[in-house]
């Protein structure tokens, strides 16, 4: 029995639908912290909160491989995860794989810490591990696309970084492959997209398929920080969202690895696909 963390955010979301396809909706167990916005998995769920160890214990019950979905709550993860992982000891689960960050031993970007903790906490757990040092999702730029519309450039701080990012569903996919298959355990994986783009190219593509002229506008991270918050971010994710894209400046974001289309056996989703799903 395959159990997966954040089941009902957006990325756990689509391994369930990937994994269905693999091992059959009986096999999989749901474990999320709001039931509610469960019901259209179409598997079993089980209540599961990173803050209550002892529950989760009793809701592993029964499951040999479970995929951590790291946590949203930045500051908080590692605690949480700690006690995801205790719980895993002790309810015995043979196998954990676990969502971290692209080349997290060496990026600039400030949520590498929790990662790298969580990743020797698992190392040190004796539970056999496996870790998918995702990149960037490329929703996290195309989501910008609307802004960019209304305000009539696209903005950013990256300068001319290149991102290696890839879509959500093609993270998901290679979670639901290597969880189907156990000789992937004692792997860590580098995952990103194929094709690498600056986001001067975002814009350009956005141009070309709007219709509409809209040229990237760098910005200093401070500049970039301040827009965010006057477009009601709150002030300390502006500033983190700022100082990744300083980190993507940097190359932070780049790999040609191409770990992720070998992984799942197809090339990532193209920056003029995910361009296209972002302005159904
Ligand atoms: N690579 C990237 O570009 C990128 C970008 C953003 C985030 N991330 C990381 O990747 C993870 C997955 O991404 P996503 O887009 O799917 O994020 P998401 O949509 O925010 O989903 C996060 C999931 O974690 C669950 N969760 C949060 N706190 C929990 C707790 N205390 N106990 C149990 N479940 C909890 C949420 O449950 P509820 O549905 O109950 O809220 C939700 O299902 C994020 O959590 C974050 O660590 C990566």
């Amino acid at each position: 029995m395959i159990g997966i963390t954040g089941a009902t955010g957006q990325l756990g979301k689509l391994v369930v639908e990937h994994l269905i396809s693999k091992v059959g909706k009986d096999n999989i167990v749901a474990l999320v912290r709001t039931p509610q916005k469960a019901v259209e998995l179409g598997v079993t769920t089980r209540e599961f909160n990173y803050d209550k160890q002892e529950e989760m214990v009793k809701q592993l019950k029964g499951i040999d491989r479970l995929l951590l979905i790291s946590a949203n709550e930045i500051g908080q993860r590692v605690r949480q995860h700690r006690n995801v992982i205790n719980a895993a000891k002790k309810a015995e689960i043979k196998w954990l794989v676990y969502t971290s960050l692209l080349h997290a031993e060496i990026t600039t970007i400030n949520l590498a810490g929790e990662h790298i903790e969580t990743e020797k906490l698992l190392k040190a757990s004796g539970i056999d591990y496996t870790i998918l040092r995702n990149g960037w999702y490329t929703e996290n730029y195309t989501s910008s696309i609307e802004g960019a519309l209304a305000g009539g450039a696209y903005i950013g701080s990256a300068g001319s970084g290149k991102i290696a990012s890839a879509a959500r569903t093609d993270y998901a996919e290679a979670a639901a492959v290597v969880l189907s298959d156990d000789s992937y355990k004692g792997k860590v994986f580098e995952l990103a997209g194929d094709n690498a783009y600056t986001l001067s190219d975002l814009a350009v593509e956005i141009s070309k398929q709007t219709g509409k002229y809209i040229p990237y506008r760098n910005l200093l991270e401070t500049e970039y920080s301040k827009i965010l918050e006057n477009l009601n971010i709150p002030k300390d994710l502006s500033a983190a969202i700022a100082s990744w894209d300083i980190s993507a400046s940097k190359g932070d974001l780049f790999d040609d690895s191409k770990q992720l289309s070998s992984l799942i056996g197809r090339p990532t989703t193209s920056l003029d696909e995910s361009v296209k799903l972002a302005l159904r």
